[in-house]
């Protein structure tokens, strides 16, 4: 591809005639010409294969980044501007750059990240994100800038609603979203009535200064008396935000450009952009199997992870014949190729041009569209693409389908364009398949108006609610009679069948019927039961659950038509039925942040200072591992992974990849020079397998090419042979087949036998819980660069862990570690994942290298990422526990079981941080846990912020919360007593702390007898209860659940304590490294790697602190291993403490040295003082070094000291559940945390927000699922759902704990690790989740101890509702029978 920037001449795009071809009659220009950034780009016959993300990036935009590739992440997000000469309007849209073919963009204006704004003049969408804390890692910010950027540009003053809503199509892994909405919501016209925050004034809380979120909020300037920190406001003065000094639309594209027919020719592909319906319909008579292209959002996905190759692309996005629409007294046609955010306006001015009843149609198009993917996907897709595709879960079929809407059908037949109607009812044959033959396109479609006394409805029910596929959705559509008589019915339904379906059967046993009779509910009910039959090992799984939501859909849209044509009924009245038929409706979300101490005498220490790299994340330039340049030689790396889960490799045949040109080797085993196996802590992995491969995604070799398509294409053609083995893959099966590392641990204290002998009660139960993917927004990505010159290797690598990685590497190469530097600049997210598992890529690599001498680069694809990274440890906890009838635990027996995979990694270490939390809060004093590791052939199950921790205390939340309600106490009074007994202790103790029922106290041993000093949490959750005001929304919620039978609340109140420290003393030591320059400035560099957490700018906060210098004056460049030595992996929360005292150890000894000239040059510069230093010889470099004083713990004997301290907290949390869809929303969380004296309170409140919002996660909507051959099913962001901007509680109030004195606490600055130790609290949803199931089935007379599986989906939720919809709906598995997919 030949690239010509050329200036446009004279305001005039020149177009030469030798740049044309003439093909089958039709003159094609063979020049791609657009704007980038305000800059004219002309490109000569680029490759029809190349995306707009690879081509940014590869002219050095790299702020644009790739995150999924499947239009899942909005990493990509990037602005296109394009003008409409035939109603001379400019329009604005964001798109994902990971799908838009760079083909696509000819005649617009594409604006990235770097167009927007720079560190030096951001744009106020920019510094607006950086100031108000909304960059952690950085990776997905420059994507949800441009959100926000195109949001602005097409509507400079949008609502708070419209604001919350732009963000559909962008995830973060890291903030938990709350800082980047308030950020956002800056730009929000303003309210009617400013800064109604509901917060009560009569409590003696403090966040009443805190807003509503807007920038120019009443409350911006008051100050308070009381100095603690409002983060919301921290009085910066923002840029004005000024639509009019927006990069301008290209004049030239509105004066001189004109389309012309384009065909590009590139090394697969050819590339058609006819001008003309004409030329579309010849080009297909020509290229019958040339494909359409419209928004790419099928066929991108397709070629990208389905690996089709279409030869011939045949581009109508924007073939203006197949746009417009056109409104007539029948209804409403438009073009097939119209955008659906088009769709969805032109359904809105329709809606408005006829009479009420008509527009039904209409509205539930536009109620389904509403959900339609995200925003970036909507400005692109076509309704064309959906109904030609024909997914059985499409959005817009079912509608379609139901309601007798008609297709054109268009083809080129002797010369002259021929067109056909078809009714949608008609058109689908199959799976994805459909009455067009091969020449034939579709051109318009036609939705009918509907009839007075006709109803359409839409539903759709899906994992998450925004930006996801449908699990089931329909269209459903009556026309009745006066006598409220059925004349006409159409049900379309979705994700029942192979293709969108009809129910012809319970339609006509409908029709004549009476609508409104409850007989005829439950006939219709029980034929759709009949006619919709699923099997337990369906599809895409879910029978019950599936059946459930058909029945669910059709109970609501019953009592909605009741309603609007005034059918009374005996069970409801009208609000009973308004309350049911809708979805969840979430409010617009508002945050509060209570943080600080009273007092404070540091200069920036507990300072909010933003991320030292926000503003850099923000505007693109922050450099991550793939956005290094290209250096000299470089060739890229593909992995060769298993795809079967347990079989012994026979053969492995690399020739046909070898024989491709550029493809410059092959490594497998064979290769390694030095050791080929390798693990953290047991070494039982090899770099590439050599005979047997133990799950799907190990890497059995790597292909080495001259660039990434190369590479991967040759990958694919490399050949092995497998003999199977028979596999395990879930923990259940382990313990059948007795699979198990031969590493056990166990903890005994007490005597739980005797105990349970005189134990009132004794309940056993069993508690499972599901895995998690990390989800880091970067996927694991290298660079290995071999120097040629004495076998010197420097690694650049998004890992946790540089010091393993140079360490292991060095093995494998079979050279010294001195020979190798590993260095990492930043991480787009690690949360654990990339502290061992990041290091097999880059093993693999280093062999390429070590043999080609060459650099070679490899960032791994997000389905590879997720195949083969590893994730959170599923765990199963079998319990028995006793109990006194006061409600005092005596006796917990908990057996743990957790699917570690493949291989150890360091699952025994997980392990044991799940039994040492097994007890979360509660004294029990005799216990006995005992852990298994599974040996399955899953992927090697790995570190996930918490470690283990997290599940060990679900078990005993869960056995806390069944053992209550087998007791039939409320959970609350088991935790902390009764009422009333506690009252009278507060009048004596001051209430806070003391003898409460189940919680430690102060100086208890836990049960691996650590004593608990500084113990806070019975006044954290007592301080919780009152501020959530718990004892009266759980009287309303009461209330509530007796009035509403399909809509339940719940309510939970949650602890948490942490221990802090690795668990292998080893690993907690740090060192620092510190110098500074005669002209006064500092270089700070330490072993921890910064990943989004604050760590940087934190350790530059305790070195300015420390040398009295100003934050500005000190710097840091990266980690590496040359420099600061022998580093942990940045984990374990203790990151912070452990590098912050070796930095201030190395400012200690600086100082020191400077102290003399200080005292001597009172009125001087520090550049003066240390200018001084220096010529008096002084040495002005110094490192610093730490290792956690008194812990070191012995498993054999249960004796030495665990942790060093416990971050400790306690959540509230109310949810809302839909009992017919088992939808959530979480409608206001209370959190407090103890977080010590936080050396930032604005990166804390950080990790508090995104570490609650990730526990959330895990125990909601994210759900690891496996297919019985070993594949992982959910492998990329369109099955595997994170939470979303809309998924955090709508009332979210952040308390950090001020009101301790921490005697014992021996760390930095009396500050505690927080990154882990909030996640848990993401349980609170889950365990108010539980409890609203609980009313749920008390309605229904069932009393039944819930026990629910975590993670809580909505298929969890509905059918644990046992209601008589869901129980009529349950299919039971045949003998032998295995559900489609399984969790492991
Ligand atoms: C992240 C993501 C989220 C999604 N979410 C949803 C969702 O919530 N609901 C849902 O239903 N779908 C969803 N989809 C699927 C997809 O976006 C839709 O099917 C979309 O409507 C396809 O339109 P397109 O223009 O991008 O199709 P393309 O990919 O351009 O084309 C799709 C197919 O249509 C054919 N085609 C296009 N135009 C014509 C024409 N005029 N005549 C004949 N054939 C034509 C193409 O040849 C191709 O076979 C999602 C996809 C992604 C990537
Ligand atoms: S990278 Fe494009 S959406 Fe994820
Ligand atoms: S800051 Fe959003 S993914 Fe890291």
């Amino acid at each position: 591809m030949n690239e010509l920037v050329s200036p446009v001449v004279d305001g005039k795009i020149n177009i030469e005639e030798k740049d044309f071809i003439i093909d089958h009659d039709i003159k094609f220009y063979k020049k791609l010409r657009f704007y980038l950034n305000g800059t004219y780009v002309e490109l000569d016959n680029p490759d029809p294969d190349i995306t707009l993300l690879q081509y940014v990036r590869s002219v050095g935009l790299t702020g644009t980044k790739l995150g999924c590739a499947e239009g899942g992440c909005g990493a990509c997000t990037v602005l296109i501007s394009s003008y409409d000469p035939t109603n001379q309007k400019i329009s604005h849209f964001s798109v994902n750059a990971c799908l838009a073919p760079l083909c696509s963009v000819d005649g617009k204006h594409v604006i990235t990240i770097e167009g927007v704004g720079n560190v030096k003049n951001p744009h106020s969408v920019q510094e607006r994100i950086a100031l108000l804390h909304g960059s952690q890692c950085g990776f997905c910010t420059p994507g949800i800038a441009m959100s926000l950027y195109a949001l602005l540009r097409n509507n400079p003053n949008p609502s708070e609603k419209e604001i919350e809503e732009c963000f559909d199509g962008n995830l973060c892994r890291c903030t938990g979203y709350r800082p980047i909405l308030d950020a956002a919501k800056t730009f929000a016209k303003p309210a009617v009535k400013c800064c109604e925050s509901d917060v009560d004034k009569k409590s003696d809380r403090i966040e009443q200064n805190n807003g509503c979120g807007r920038g120019d909020c009443c409350k911006f300037n008051n100050s308070n008396s009381f100095s603690l920190l409002n983060l919301k406001f921290p009085q910066i003065k923002f840029k004005q935000y000024d639509a009019t000094q927006e990069l301008i639309f290209p004049p030239a594209l509105i004066s001189s450009y004109k389309s012309y027919p384009l065909y590009f020719l590139g090394r697969k592909t050819k590339w058609f952009k006819p001008n003309s319906l004409n030329e579309l319909l010849l080009l297909k008579l020509k290229y019958p199997q040339g494909k359409l292209v419209s928004g790419n959002t099928e066929v991108g996905i397709e070629v990208k992870f389905k690996k089709v190759n279409y030869n011939v692309l045949i581009y109508v996005g924007d073939l203006q014949e197949l746009k417009g629409y056109e409104f007539t007294d029948d209804g409403l046609t438009i073009g097939a190729n119209i955008t659906l955010a088009q769709f969805q306006e032109i359904l809105q001015e329709a809606g408005k041009n006829c009479k009420e009843y008509q527009a039904e149609t209409f509205k539930a198009l536009l109620a389904n569209l509403r959900w339609f993917a995200g925003h970036q996907i909507r400005n692109v897709a076509t309704p064309a693409g959906n109904i030609i595709t024909g997914s059985p879960i499409s959005d817009l079929n079912p509608i379609f389908l139901s309601t007798s809407c008609m297709f054109t059908i268009s083809c080129y037949n002797e010369m002259s364009c021929v067109s056909r109607e078809v009714l949608a009812k008609e058109f689908w044959t199959g799976y994805r398949q459909n009455t067009c033959t091969s020449t034939e396109i579709m051109t318009k479609i036609f939705i009918p108006l509907s009839k007075e006394r006709q109803f359409v409805r839409a539903y759709k029910q899906s994992k998450r609610r925004d930006d996801d596929i449908a699990i089931v959705n329909a269209g459903l559509m009556v026309h009745l009679d006066d006598e409220n008589v059925v004349k006409n019915v159409g049900f379309g339904f979705g994700g029942m069948k192979n293709v969108s379906v009809r129910t012809p059967l319970s339609e006509e046993w409908l029709i004549g019927k009476k609508w409104g009779d409850e007989n005829v509910l439950k006939g219709l009910l029980n034929n759709l039961r009949e006619e919709l039959r699923l099997s337990f090992d369906v599809p895409g799984g879910m029978a019950s659950y599936r059946k459930s939501l058909v029945s669910g859909f059709i109970f609501k849209f019953w009592y909605d038509v009741c309603k609007n044509v005034g059918i009374s009924t005996k069970e409801y009245n009208d609000d009973d039925i308004n309350e049911f038929i809708g979805i969840i409706e979430r409010n617009v979300s508002k945050g509060v942040q209570t943080v600080g101490f009273k007092e404070d005498d540091k200069k920036v220490i507990g300072k909010e200072i933003p991320h030292l790299s926000a503003m850099k994340q923000v505007t693109g330039e922050a450099i991550y591992t793939d956005d290094l340049p290209k250096v000299h030689g470089e060739l890229y790396g593909a992995l060769i992974l298993s795809q079967i889960a347990h079989a012994k490799v026979l053969s492995i045949d690399a020739s046909k990849a070898l024989a491709i040109s550029k493809v410059k080797g092959f490594f497998s085993a064979k290769d390694v020079p030095g050791e080929n196996k390798w693990g953290p802590v047991f070494h039982d992995e090899e770099v590439f397998v050599s005979e047997e491969v133990q799950c799907v995604g190990q890497i059995i070799g790597l292909v080495v090419a001259e660039s990434q398509a190369i590479a991967q294409e040759a990958a694919l053609l490399v050949e092995i042979k497998y003999e199977k083995l028979s596999h395990i893959l879930t923990i259940e099966e382990a313990i059948e087949e007795n699979s198990f590392f031969n590493i056990d641990r166990k903890i005994i204290k007490g005597d739980v036998d005797e105990a349970f002998q005189h134990s009132d009660h004794v309940f056993e139960g069993e508690t499972r819980i599901g895995g998690q993917e990390h989800f880091y927004l970067e996927t694991n990505a290298s660079l290995v660069i071999p120097k040629n010159e004495d076998n010197e290797f420097e690694i650049h690598a998004s890992t946790q862990n540089p010091t393993e990685t140079q360490i292991v590497g060095a093995s494998i190469l079979g050279i010294a570690a001195n020979k190798i530097v590993c260095k990492v600049k930043r991480l787009g997210g690690g949360f654990g994942g990339k502290e061992t598992r990041s290091i097999p890529l880059t093993l693999a690599l280093m062999v390429g290298a070590y043999h080609l001498k060459r650099p070679i680069r490899c960032m791994l694809d997000r389905d590879e990422d997720m195949i083969i990274s590893g994730q959170r440890h599923p765990f199963l906890g079998r319990w028995k526990v006793g109990v006194n009838n006061d409600g005092k635990l005596r006796a917990l027996d908990l057996k743990i079981y957790i699917n570690a995979g493949w291989s150890a990694d360091l699952s025994a270490a997980v392990l044991e941080r799940g039994i040492t939390h097994s007890d979360n809060c509660y004294y029990i004093p005799n216990i006995k846990i005992t852990g298994k590791l599974c040996k399955t052939n899953i992927h090697s199950n790995t570190a996930f912020r918490g470690f283990g921790g997290p599940q060990g205390m679900m078990i005993t939340e869960n056995i806390m919360s069944e053992v209550a309600d087998k007791l039939g106490i409320d959970v609350v009074e088991f935790r902390v007593g009764f009422e009333s007994v506690r009252v009278e202790k507060m009048e004596h103790k001051d209430g806070l702390c003391g003898d409460e029922k189940n919680f430690y106290s102060e100086g208890q041993l836990t049960h691996f007898n650590m004593t608990l000093n500084d113990w806070h949490i019975p006044s954290l959750y007592e301080q919780v209860k009152r501020s959530s005001e718990y004892e009266r929304r759980h009287q309303e919620i009461n209330k509530f659940n007796e009035k509403h039978k399909w809509k339940k609340r719940g309510i939970s109140l949650i602890p948490t304590k942490f221990g802090i420290s690795f668990t292998a003393l080893h690993l907690n030591q740090a060192g620092a490294l510190v110098h500074i320059y005669t002209d006064g400035s500092v270089l700070v560099s330490h072993g921890g790697v910064e990943m989004g957490q604050g760590l940087h700018t934190k350790m530059l906060q305790v070195a300015a602190e420390a040398l009295s210098v100003p934050l500005d004056n000190v710097h840091l460049m990266e980690t590496a291993t040359n420099i600061v030595i022998n580093t942990s992996s940045t984990a374990a929360s203790v990151s912070s403490d452990i590098n912050g005292y070796a930095v201030l150890n190395a400012c200690k000894v600086l100082s020191e040295r400077l102290k003399p000239y200080r005292e001597k040059m009172l009125d001087k510069s520090f550049k003066e003082i240390v200018k001084a230093a220096y010529f008096d010889r002084v040495n002005l470099s110094a490192n610093g070094f730490y290792k956690t004083p008194d812990i070191g713990y012995d498993w054999d004997k249960n004796e030495g000291q665990m942790f060093f301290y416990f971050t400790m907290g306690a959540a509230c949390t109310e949810v809302e559940i839909d009992v017919l869809t088992g939808d959530h929303t979480i409608l206001r969380t209370d959190l407090i945390m103890d977080i010590g004296r936080s050396l930032n309170y604005a990166i804390d409140v950080g990790q508090i927000e995104g570490a609650f919002i990730q526990g959330v996660g895990w125990c909601t909507i994210e759900e690891s699922l496996f297919l019985p051959n070993g594949h992982i099913f959910t492998k990329g962001p369109g099955n595997y759902k994170l939470p979303g901007f809309r998924d955090i509680p709508q009332d979210f109030r952040i308390t950090t704990f001020r009101d301790a004195e921490y005697p014992n606490l021996k760390t930095i600055h009396s500050s505690k690790g927080v990154g882990e130790p909030p996640l848990f609290l993401g349980s609170s949803v889950f365990f108010a989740i539980r409890d609203a199931i609980k009313f749920a089935r008390k309605a229904n007379g069932n009393n039944d101890i819930v026990v629910l599986r975590s993670p809580a989906t909505s298929e969890r939720i509905r059918m644990a509702c046992m209601d008589e919809i869901a129980i009529a709906n349950i299919v039971e598995p045949k003998e032998n029978e295995k559900g489609w997919v399984i969790g492991v």
